[in-house]
């Protein structure tokens, strides 16, 4: 593997889970794999599973660590040609040259802004470290992606599946503050390319960027999409079409154990308790958010190996 910047860099994804559960089993085995190797993650943005599963996933592989939490240096520019006489202070085709000296993998977190649709599509943050850093590049969630979030809950669906096609439901569910789309996003690109049997339940105008979602049906009426369900991943995201907005809080949309049945419940955390879900689904035996969380570790450690192996 060259990068992880989406969920199609990985060649075989069956191959890939099914390494990645192997991995689990015994994750020092490759402990000289990354000796002599730098990992250097730039966080523009906060984190805590992201942050420890990816440090430990790469000292497992025998790597070296080192964090820049961006907002401490310089403020980087991202437009071409601009005279830098405001408030940016190094360009970033400097900088991710100059981490490239420091790093064998750099990865990144940088959210969208949630105002300018089209400057968050086009991934600029992202997309500069890629044209600009001399070494692969790891997306630890981007504007508009989660990749290793979604490989973390297909490995998660692949572990506890008691079925060789499970029902999976991607549920909206409401949130005071405008959320991205990344995990929505890359839960869809992941189920488009596993054997389940997958739809989505939201409120109407919550539709997902249609170019992701495609022909994956759509049921506005939440209890009946849960029906029978293996899997219900809830997750809020904010307007897609009226960008960035909260077109709705609706309450009766927040997951709870009488509609979740028998399902597992997962989230990739982190979750506001009663707001989003209720206590007693979190609660439960059928949450399996920790589990989730857990991989979280396995899917990074995959994708580190394989990069690593192809430096
Ligand atoms: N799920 C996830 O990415 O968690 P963090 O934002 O804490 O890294």
């Amino acid at each position: 593997m060259k990068k992880y910047t989406k969920i199609k860099d990985i060649e075989n994804i069956s191959e890939i889970i099914q390494e990645a559960i192997q991995l689990k089993q015994n994750p020092y085995q490759f402990e000289k794999l990354g000796e002599h190797k730098t990992l250097v993650m730039l966080f523009f943005n906060s984190s805590l599973r992201t942050r420890l599963s990816t440090e430990k996933a790469a000292k497992n592989l025998g790597m070296q660590v080192m964090v820049l939490h961006v907002n401490d240096a310089w403020n980087l520019e991202f437009e071409d040609g601009t005279i830098m006489n405001l408030n940016t202070s190094e360009h970033v085709k400097d900088a991710a040259q100059v981490i490239s000296q420091y790093a064998d993998i750099i990865a990144l977190r940088a959210f969208p802004t949630l105002k300018d649709k089209e400057k968050d599509a086009s991934e600029f943050v992202l997309n500069s470290f890629v044209k600009y850093a001399s070494v692969p590049v790891i997306n630890m969630e981007s504007a508009t992606a989660h990749p290793l979030q979604a490989l973390t809950d297909a490995i998660t669906i692949e572990e506890l599946k008691t079925s060789s096609k499970p029902k999976v439901v991607l549920s909206w569910a409401p949130h005071p503050k405008a959320l991205p789309h990344a995990v929505a996003n890359s839960f869809v690109n992941m189920m488009s390319e596993l054997k389940v049997d997958f739809s989505i339940t939201h409120p109407k105008g919550y539709e997902l960027n249609p170019e992701i979602t495609k022909e994956i049906p759509v049921n506005h009426n939440q209890e009946e999409a849960l029906k029978n369900a293996d899997f219900v991943y809830v997750k809020n995201w904010s307007n897609y079409s009226n960008y960035g907005e909260i077109v709705s809080q609706d309450s009766s949309w927040m997951m709870t154990k009488e509609k979740l049945g028998t399902a597992k419940f997962m989230h990739c955390l982190p979750v506001r308790r009663n707001v989003v879900v209720e206590d007693a689904v979190l609660d439960s035996e059928n949450s399996v958010v920790i589990h989730e969380a857990n991989n979280r570790t396995y899917a990074a450690q995959i994708v580190l190996k394989k990069i690593v192996e192809n430096l």
